[in-house]
């Protein structure tokens, strides 16, 4: 963690200190002569297909800050190394890395959002909302859902690697709004997975989420109907029984035991 923030810091120096030479004035963009020509022709990014090209190197800077802040990534995640003899050195430049491309297309589509979609929606009033790169990614570079992250491994690589992929993305990631570690999401992803008859993989991912949220009683019902479905009844049985020990009128765990037979 705080080696990452330091190579990010190293970065962003050696950028800005591009930007101003050593010996230039602090003050100097202040005097009237000098913020009129704008900075130095040298100083002035030369590549820009979407930001204004009058923009300051300083002010791109502060946009691409806001990037790699709402990605969760650093430059070099857009931007090639400069010389490979000196990794630090970034070609900002440079159009080689795929994703400096995609990031301009993001780019016109925010651009098109909040100029031309949001003020068409005459609902929304004179200041709608503005969309930012962080309204969908939350601060990763995919925003995917942490349900559609653990499907998509479950029905890859099966729900040990779910599993084991959950753990790592609560270990990066809790605390921040970038994924709903809620209980929600487990069981959205392993109704998901019941449904497509992964009967086996739905029950390893309730598992997980009873417990991570040992107390929900919805939780215990869900994992019981799976281990029906799996002809597990004993183990059914004792799940409904404590989702009504966590929650006395739990009506969907009653039911399922008068179905099974059982007393409630
Ligand atoms: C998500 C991708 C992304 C990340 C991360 C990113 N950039 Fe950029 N950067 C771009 C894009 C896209 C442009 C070109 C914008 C345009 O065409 O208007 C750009 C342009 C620049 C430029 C202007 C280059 C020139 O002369 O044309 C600089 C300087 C720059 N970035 C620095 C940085 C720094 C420093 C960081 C890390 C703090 C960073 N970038 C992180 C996508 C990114
Ligand atoms: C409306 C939602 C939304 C907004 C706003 C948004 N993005 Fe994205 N972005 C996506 C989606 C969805 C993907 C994944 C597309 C895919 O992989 O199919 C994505 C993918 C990306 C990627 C490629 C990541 C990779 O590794 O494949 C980059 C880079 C990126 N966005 C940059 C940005 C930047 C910079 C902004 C702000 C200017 C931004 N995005 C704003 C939805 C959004």
């Amino acid at each position: 963690m705080h080696r990452r923030s330091a190579v990010r810091t190293v970065l962003l120096m050696a950028a800005l200190s591009a930007c101003a030479p050593a010996g230039r004035p602090a003050g100097d963009g202040a005097a009237p002569a000098a913020s009129q020509a704008g900075p130095a022709p040298s100083d002035r990014p030369q590549n820009l297909k979407v930001l204004p090209d009058t923009m300051s190197r300083e002010a791109v800077i502060a946009v691409m800050r806001n990037f790699t802040n709402s990605l969760g990534v650093r430059c070099g995640y857009c931007h090639v190394p400069y010389d490979p003899a000196k990794p630090d050195s970034l070609n900002f430049v440079s159009d080689a890395k795929p994703t400096k491309d995609v990031a301009r297309g993001m780019m016109l589509m925010v651009r098109e959002i909040n100029g031309d979609i949001l003020p068409d929606i005459p609902q929304l009033g004179d200041n709608p909302m503005q969309v930012g790169c962080m309204t969908c990614h939350r601060g990763a570079p995919r925003p995917l859902t942490l349900e559609d992250t653990v499907l998509t491994v479950a029905r890859a690589q099966g729900a040990d690697s779910a599993v084991a992929a959950y753990s790592r993305l609560r270990t990066q990631y809790y605390g921040r709004g970038t994924f709903d570690f809620g209980e929600r999401s487990l069981s959205t992803a392993a109704a998901r997975l019941a449904a497509e008859g992964r009967q086996a993989e739905a029950r390893r991912i309730l598992e997980l989420n009873a417990q991570q949220y040992p107390n929900s009683a919805g939780v215990a019902v869900e994992l019981g109907r799976v281990l029906e479905a799996l002809g597990e009844r004993d183990r059914a049985i004792e799940q409904y029984r404590r989702a009504l020990t966590l929650q006395p009128n739990t009506r969907p765990a009653q039911e399922r035991l008068r179905a099974l037979g059982v007393q409630p």
